[in-house]
């Protein structure tokens, strides 16, 4: 898909398809003398979800006219935005249409031009997404799609094109992250992981260092040890570092993504329906080298370094068990009571190596519980942390990108819950409170960092169904979200 900014009328070539914002209570949209008579007796009000489609042969500039309801103008976001360019690229798709245009003039007033572009490309680009390289037989050709950004202003474009670029390489982002996630974890092994990584950092101008089984053994990270000894694929330790001239200040982001690349749970072993789904418990490693590579890419002057553990957990031979005690490289002590908590294990040795960077903040992401899918669904990211400023600046940047987080507290009272009797701590809560107490557990591990949150996309990295900006399979939750947020800092 090719996406231009056309300003001023001249410029305008005609399209098949133009897409219009319609906002409630205002009849701006009816410039069009025409439409304005077909729309008389009609019951669209520009309602969020109204759509009205209509033949436009009396119009040189457009074959035909989608009018998208926008609700109330003071109430719109920019997700509603996102949303407006998947409704109108998949109208355009089921009409086999190949050139469509977006009015950026019914959007006046609503959101500067340059966070609607931004927007709009995000949304076109992010609901195009296929993932269909398994099909043995290729999908029949689709179209070569066109689209411009109409403004018929004579806009100072130069901010407008940038606007558009950076758009399209957060776009970018998203889907190396969805490309990683949906590989199935045959394929997507913790060196294949590493080396995919390794590659885009190349490409995109980050350092990266592969920590392989021997070091991750001389730094005693016994948490990624002992989940890994269950497969017989190594594990490894990924650091992704972006190379900063002059940074706004000296001490870095950290951002830290668990890695499991098939969780069966290991000796506790999960049921087998659904079982299949869990090739997408390495989402947090693969958010976290999307946001790296978009932040590389973007040049973002904050230096920031993304830390992904990775391995498998499988039930071998040589699993752990069950009532394991190991020791995370911080010399905390683990009692293993469950082995399908394995993320908060890689997680505790991926957490303690950060200390090195003395992090302004840090951030973990990860799939890590199912109490967080039972209690959001995927309407939420599950946001813990240590720090209310961070709290807020996440939460916003979340607002922003449409991937909304939520608090949980994480009051001492609830270290109780994982109080283990014959180590410092346990793998699992004494009863309930599934996702804080992961959370609690993680917090031992970044204690080194007074800015520290945990962020859990159990029930948001993954979808079922189509949904307006995401196929089914991996959505790509959290590099956005990164992304927004290290701009906070600026
Ligand atoms: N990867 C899972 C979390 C998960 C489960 C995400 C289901 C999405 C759907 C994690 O490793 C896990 O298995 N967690 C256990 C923890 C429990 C044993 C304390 C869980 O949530 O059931
Ligand atoms: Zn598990
Ligand atoms: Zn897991």
């Amino acid at each position: 898909m090719k996406i231009s900014f056309v300003a001023g009328k001249k410029q305008q070539k005609p399209v098949d398809i133009l897409g219009i914002a319609c906002f409630e209570g205002s009849k701006s949209f009816l410039k069009e003398a025409a439409i304005q008579k077909i729309l008389a007796n009609k019951k669209f009000a520009g309602k969020c979800g109204e759509l009205f489609f209509l033949p436009t042969p009396f119009m040189k500039t457009a074959g035909s006219v989608l009018l998208v309801g926008m609700g109330k103008k003071e109430n719109l976001k920019l997700e509603g935005v996102r949303r407006f360019a998947a409704k109108l690229l998949g109208q355009a798709k089921s009409l086999q249409h190949e050139k469509v245009g977006i009015d950026l003039d019914s959007f006046s007033g609503a959101a500067s031009l340059d966070a609607l572009i931004g927007a709009l490309v995000e949304g076109a680009h992010l609901s195009d997404y296929q993932f269909l390289k398994y099909k043995s037989k290729p999908a029949p050709a689709r179209k070569n799609i066109e689209v411009d950004l109409i403004t018929h202003g004579d806009e100072k474009s130069s901010s407008a094109h940038k606007a558009l670029k950076q758009a399209q390489i957060i776009a970018d982002g998203v889907i190396f992250t969805r490309n990683l996630a949906n590989e199935p974890a045959n394929v997507l092994t913790p060196e294949r992981f590493a080396k995919e990584v390794k590659e885009m950092a190349k490409s995109s101008g980050l350092d990266c260092t592969v920590l392989g089984k021997k070091q991750i053994a001389s730094l005693k990270m016994g948490g990624i040890l002992a989940v890994s000894q269950g497969s017989s694929f190594d594990p490894q330790l990924v650091v992704l570092e972006n190379k900063v001239k002059n940074p706004k200040f000296s001490e870095p982001i950290v951002l830290v993504g668990k890695g499991i690349t098939f969780d069966t749970g290991g000796i506790s072993i999960k049921p087998s329906g659904d079982m299949d789904k869990m090739k997408f418990d390495m989402c947090g490693a693969a958010a976290v080298a999307g946001a790296m590579k978009i932040i590389a890419e973007l040049n973002l002057p904050v230096k920031v370094i993304g830390i992904t553990p990775v391995c498998e957990n499988m039930p071998g031979s040589k699993a752990q068990r069950p009532g394991d005690i190991i020791t995370i490289s911080n010399g905390k002590t683990v009692e293993v009571l469950n082995t399908d908590a394995e993320g908060r294990l890689i997680l505790a040795d991926a957490l303690s190596y950060a200390k090195k960077f003395k992090p302004r903040a840090l951030v973990d992401i990860a799939t890590l519980t199912g109490a967080c899918a039972a209690t959001f669904s995927d309407k939420a990211i599950g946001l813990m942390s240590t720090h209310e400023g961070l709290v807020s600046r996440i939460k916003e940047a979340g607002e922003k990108t449409g991937e909304r987080c939520w608090e949980l507290p994480l009051w001492e009272e609830y270290g109780d819950l994982i109080k283990a009797t014959y180590a410092d701590i346990q793998n699992i809560s004494k009863k309930n409170a599934g996702t804080i107490t992961a959370g609690m557990f993680l917090k031992e591990f970044a204690d080194h960092t007074k800015e520290w949150a945990h962020l859990d996309i159990a029930g948001t990295a993954w979808t079922d169904n189509a949904k307006p900006l995401s196929a089914i399979g991996a959505t790509g939750v959290g590099v956005r979200l990164f992304v927004e947020f290290v701009k906070s800092y600026l």
